[in-house]
């Protein structure tokens, strides 16, 4: 079944470039140019609120999306951990969309969360992987992730499928609200068709990473920077290390690094900076440098450009290739899965069924 791969986490890194394709088959329109969700019975323009709950890896790709939704349809997002969202009383107006992410459909918060927003009367919205699941049988709006199977613990082509599906809600949202006009919206149409090539230009570098892992693999402490929708592929690369390699890693917003976290800076701590070319580029490098400064030494994951403007000073750097935006945690998920992996073959650790973990966490 893993056919030429190592690994099931390896193989499916590998199927991103084709499944998240055949996701944004079901959600865009080529050659109209238009983003086309399931037939919907409610008038999404009238939502007012979207609260979006999931665990994991999941929850990450919910934090992108929070700010997709807001920048296109300028609806205010909610976002929490299924396991906090559930005993902290949230607040549900009417007119709300509750939105939750799962792989398996069946993490036992997420679900209990799901049950609990439905008693409330908000609309229900489920991105599934696993057409059969709870959640998907719970939702008023399913929309599924054509990723296939997931066998590996550590989540990596459902977290890429999720963003293209979550993109593609977030542009039909801001074209039901007014929000996008027609060229506008074929143009994150052209941006998201783009994903598929792009991601697999980002997978050519796998030899690289490979022969960079021996840079991360004796470390005790990781850290991972990003900025704007590149915060939470942070958070996504530093659970992705420590899940299969037991590093222990972080990720930071990197203009958070000045308010606590630069303390643990020394020679020891790698340092991996999530930096696409795009308007956030010139404040993360700034937030990189005053790492530099500390000694931290710093892996650059950017575009040529953005390699040529900073890369000098840092121990190692992962060329992507240059891509709008909109797809930029999409393409750099890629690199922080092969990274993980890599370190953990390097550490011989079990990559495909890390230690106290199961793939699908039904109990609370
Ligand atoms: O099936 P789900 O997406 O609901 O699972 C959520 C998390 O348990 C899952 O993403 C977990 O964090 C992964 N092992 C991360 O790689």
């Amino acid at each position: 079944e893993k056919g030429n791969y190592r690994h099931f986490m390896q193989k499916e890194i590998f199927e991103q470039p084709t499944v998240v394709a055949q996701t944004l088959r079901s959600y865009l329109r080529p050659v109209e140019q238009q983003v086309a969700l399931p037939q919907i019975d409610f008038d999404i323009s009238a939502v007012n609120r979207v609260t979006i709950v999931a665990c994991g890896t999941s929850y990450y790709a919910g934090m992108v999306a929070k700010y997709w939704f807001e920048q296109f349809a300028r609806v205010p997002v909610d976002i929490d951990f299924a396991s906090e969202f559930r005993y902290r009383e949230p607040v549900l107006e009417a007119g709300g969309l509750a939105l939750f992410i799962s792989q398996s459909g069946e993490t036992a918060d997420t679900l209990a969360a799901l049950k609990h927003c439905k008693a409330e009367g908000q609309v229900i919205a489920a991105v599934v992987n696993v057409p059969t699941s709870s959640m998907a049988r719970e939702a008023d709006l399913l929309l599924p992730t054509h990723a296939g199977p997931e066998i590996g613990v550590a989540s990596t082509k459902a977290f890429t499928c999720q963003l293209a599906v979550l993109a593609a809600l977030a542009a039909h949202f801001a074209v039901k609200k007014g929000r996008l006009d027609a060229s506008e919206e074929a143009e994150i149409v052209r941006h998201l068709l783009e994903a598929p090539a792009a991601l697999n230009a980002a997978l050519d570098h796998d030899e690289t990473i490979a022969a960079m892992a021996h840079l991360v693999a004796p470390a005790r402490d990781v850290l991972y920077l990003g900025r704007g929708p590149d915060f939470p592929l942070a958070l996504e690369g530093a659970l992705k290390l420590k899940e299969i390699s037991y590093i222990h890693a972080e990720g930071y917003a990197s203009g958070e690094m000045k308010h606590g976290p630069i303390a643990l800076i020394d020679d020891k701590v790698p340092v991996i900076v999530l930096a696409p070319s795009g308007p956030l580029f010139e404040k993360t490098v700034s937030n990189m440098q005053e790492v530099q400064a500390r000694g931290g030494q710093v892996i650059l994951i950017s575009d040529e450009e953005g390699i040529a403007e900073a890369g000098e000073g840092c121990i190692a750097t992962i060329p992507m290739p240059k891509v709008h935006p909109l797809i930029a945690p999409l393409v750099y998920a890629v690199p922080v899965q092969l990274l993980a992996y890599h370190v953990a073959c390097a550490k011989g650790t079990d990559v495909d069924q890390p230690r106290n973990l199961a793939k699908s966490v039904t109990v609370e």
